[in-house]
């Protein structure tokens, strides 16, 4: 089943998978790589819910929020009671897109032993899928193709124990920096306020945030239903037919075109 739903997103992504040649450590490696890649359960979509328990009073600014993608930057926005996000202004548009994502293996042949990446929808119209990682020098997380992201912290990313939060490098160094003084650049004309980072080096981004306020908090996993995934798809599906028959030279032509081109939103 979910393999049936993923099939859309993942048609040509487990042959991407790069081949680690040589030293028996990089075969037994490969193979629980490939094991790994294999793993519906990595691959069943979630969205990222954020929790704050700090006592300060703008802790109820990011606490009970949601995690949107926006400027090729990663926001916490408050949610509604359907966990949708709460865009600051009504005249948003496009609309806010929440991080809708799963966990599959950051194909680079330089990252030996290869590291577990983060993907997660940019638009569902057309699907479109980027890396998120977090910026190599500011430390703020970030979403984009895999050109974009390579140079960068693509990975490891994984879950805690129980399964319920997102983690990174191994623990949950995640925080969120005060960027409503962003006057002038895209995201501050939208009224977005609290940019996601990665206290990479767990000394409050020292010298990286430049006296902004900053809460620690936590990314929940929340599930997404079959029937919501399902419902994403058929709609996405639906919306491709309508395209490919107004122009045939559209990317989503025939179904089984459909599943080789989409895989990494763009391909590169
Ligand atoms: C898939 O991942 C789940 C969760 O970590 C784990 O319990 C299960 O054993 C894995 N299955 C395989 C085939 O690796
Ligand atoms: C990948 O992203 C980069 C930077 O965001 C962009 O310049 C480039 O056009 C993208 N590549 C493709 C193939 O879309």
């Amino acid at each position: 089943m979910a393999g049936t739903v993923l099939g859309l997103f993942l048609g040509g992504c487990v042959t991407a998978i790069p081949v680690v040649t040589g030293v028996a450590e990089g075969v037994s490696h490969q193979k629980k790589q490939n094991e790994e890649a294999a793993n519906q359960t990595r691959m069943i979509k979630f969205n990222l819910v954020v929790s704050c328990d700090s006592d300060r009073e703008i802790a109820n600014q990011v606490d009970h929020g949601v995690i949107v993608l926006r400027h090729d930057k990663v926001w916490i926005v408050p949610r509604n009671e359907n966990n949708k996000p709460i865009p600051p202004r009504d005249d948003i548009k496009p609309p806010l897109h929440a991080f809708a994502g799963f966990y599959i293996q950051y194909p680079d042949e330089e990252r030996c032993p290869p590291e577990r990446g983060l993907v997660s929808t940019i638009s569902d119209d057309p699907p479109m899928l980027n890396w998120i990682y977090v910026d190599r020098s500011t430390y703020e997380l970030r979403y984009g193709n895999r050109t974009a992201s390579i140079a960068h912290i693509v990975g490891e990313w994984d879950w805690t124990e129980d399964e319920s939060r997102l983690i990174l490098e191994g623990w949950e160094g995640f925080v969120a920096v005060d960027e409503g003084d962003g006057e002038g650049t895209p995201w501050g004309a939208e009224g977005l306020r609290w940019a996601l980072y990665f206290d990479r080096d767990d000394n409050g981004l020292k010298g990286r945030r430049k006296g902004r306020d900053m809460l620690e908090v936590e990314l929940g996993r929340r599930l997404q239903s079959e029937e919501e995934q399902l419902k994403q798809l058929e709609e996405a599906d639906r919306k491709m037919q309508v395209k490919s028959q107004g122009d045939l030279k559209t990317q989503f032509t025939a179904p089984a075109d459909k599943k080789k081109k989409n895989v990494w939103g763009r391909k590169d």
